[in-house]
């Protein structure tokens, strides 16, 4: 086996159906550009999102919902990935699909329960004695094992760390070490050990080393100020989901233990009802003494309308606690049956008692102009060249069919083009790939056409 020739996937660029949407594409004001940030019109919803967006951001929209109503490929999706992008990484955003809450091992509820929890940050302030440094030596002591038998145990660690302001040399419990090991600690290192708990974080690589030879991004540190014991203000950003796992499996996530797990009994293996009520309520307490700070997040629920009665209701309750994310929903339906009921028809599928307390984005479809302008920026996103007519050729097509269909014609047809020797994609493929493929319209047609043929005979 040749290793040397194998080559590893993981730098290459992924291109996905919105990689070229960077954002909301908005000026200081809120007003939309026509096209900025990989968005072309659609204007009024984006504003609209921006709203939104500044309501997230100062905190004055948890709890609440909101619908992205509008036919395919009107940009849906592609306005809610804007918005986590809007908000950055220091709120969270947790996409699901509708479909994702029918699964057989869980309940819906559940599922729903665990994205909502998702989509909820906590970031907790905490003064915590610790002893940090640079590593300057890491050295295991081991002897005999006492018990007898083969093979030696450790007895202590010797571990050396340096600050601008002096050396320190600390002998540490050999459970210590497996943390140690944990982080993958080596010497020229910058890490920090909690004085109360043993729990070791390492910070990043001291600076000092900046020059050496590295094959992996690594995260450069200048080495800490101050005495080598001190207090420290260490700030966590965390989502109650977070929380709920690590104690539910006590092993994992030293740090959330370290606060949570003084008060939770350990060796619990499932999230219960149980244990999140027990989380919520010290979330609550350390948030009124103001140790830590709600960050309400996004959940993103697209294909809303793929949810259940029983689910909507769970929504309804779930929205009126004090622990809720901003609910953001998108569907393209717009009268039909509620699932799970015989014949409820609502709008959107979405039961009215729900539906009342959401506010609703229109997305509207898009004119000729604005579809060639999103074809040309996907085309620069997948690397492609288009010639003019091939571009305008796709812009009408766009207008009958839909935006997706065109978009979706652009791979085929390089391929095509590559085919007959030529980089740029021309008017014949465009009209080649287009006469192969159907757009949902067209094929629903050829269809009905021919649907006594499908029929059996008896
Ligand atoms: N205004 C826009 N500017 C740039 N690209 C867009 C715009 N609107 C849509 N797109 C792109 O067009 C494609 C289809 O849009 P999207 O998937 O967001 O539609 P949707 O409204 O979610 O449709 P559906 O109802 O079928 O889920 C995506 O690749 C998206 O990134
Ligand atoms: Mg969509």
């Amino acid at each position: 086996m040749k290793i040397s020739e194998v080559k590893s996937t993981t730098r290459e660029q992924r291109i996905t159906p919105h990689t070229h949407i960077k954002g909301l594409g908005l000026n200081e004001e809120g007003k939309a550009f026509q096209a900025a940030d990989g968005f072309v019109g659609q204007t009024s919803a984006r504003e609209a999102c921006g709203i939104i967006v500044d309501m997230i951001k100062s905190k004055k929209m948890a709890g609440r919902a909101l619908l992205l109503a509008g036919a395919p490929g009107t940009g849906k999706t592609a306005i809610a990935l804007a918005i986590a992008q809007e908000l950055g990484s220091k709120v969270p955003f947790c996409p699901m699909v509708g479909s994702e809450v029918y699964s057989s091992e869980v309940k819906k509820t559940e599922v729903l329960m665990e994205n909502f929890r998702r989509a909820i940050g906590l970031r907790i302030k905490e003064t915590k004695e610790v002893y940090e440094g640079e590593v300057t030596e890491l050295s295991p002591e081991e002897i005999e094992n006492p018990l007898g038998g083969y093979g030696k145990t450790l007895s202590q660690v010797i571990i050396g760390l340096k600050t601008v302001k002096g050396t320190k040399q600390l002998k540490l419990d050999p459970s210590i070490y497996e943390s140690i090991q944990k982080e993958r600690v080596t010497v020229g290192d910058v890490i920090y050990i909690e004085a109360n708990t043993g729990a070791v974080k390492r910070v990043g690589r001291s600076d000092a080393y900046a020059t050496e030879f590295d094959l992996e991004a690594e995260e450069y540190v200048p080495l800490p100020k101050g005495e080598v014991h001190k207090k420290k203000e260490v700030v966590q950003d965390v989502t109650l989901n977070d929380l709920d796992i690590a104690n539910a499996r006590p092993q994992g996530g030293q740090d959330i233990m370290s606060m949570m797990g003084q008060l939770l009994k350990p060796k619990k293996t499932e999230i219960t009802d149980k244990l999140r009520k027990e989380i919520n309520k010290v979330v609550n307490k350390y948030i009124d003494q103001g140790i830590a700070e709600l960050v309400p997040g996004v959940l993103f629920i697209d294909e809303v309308h793929l949810l259940d009665i029983e689910c909507f209701t769970y929504l309804n309750k779930a929205l009126e606690s004090t622990l809720s994310p901003i609910v953001i929903f998108a569907t393209n339906r717009g009268m039909c049956q509620v699932r799970g009921t015989e014949d409820i028809v609502a709008p959107h599928g979405i039961p009215v008692d729900l539906l009342d307390r959401i506010l609703i984005i229109r997305t509207l479809p898009y004119t000729l102009e604005d579809i060639r302008s999103i074809v040309q920026i996907r085309a620069k996103t997948e690397g492609l060249t288009l010639s003019e007519d091939a571009l305008n050729h796709l812009a009408e097509s766009g207008v009958r069919t839909s935006l997706r269909y065109v978009i979706q014609l652009l791979t085929p047809a390089s391929i095509l083009a590559r085919i007959n020797g030529r980089e740029n994609i021309t008017l014949e493929d465009i009209k080649e790939v287009d006469d192969l493929f159907y757009d949902a319209k067209s094929s629903a047609k050829v269809l009905a056409e021919y649907q006594g043929l499908y029929k059996f005979k008896q």
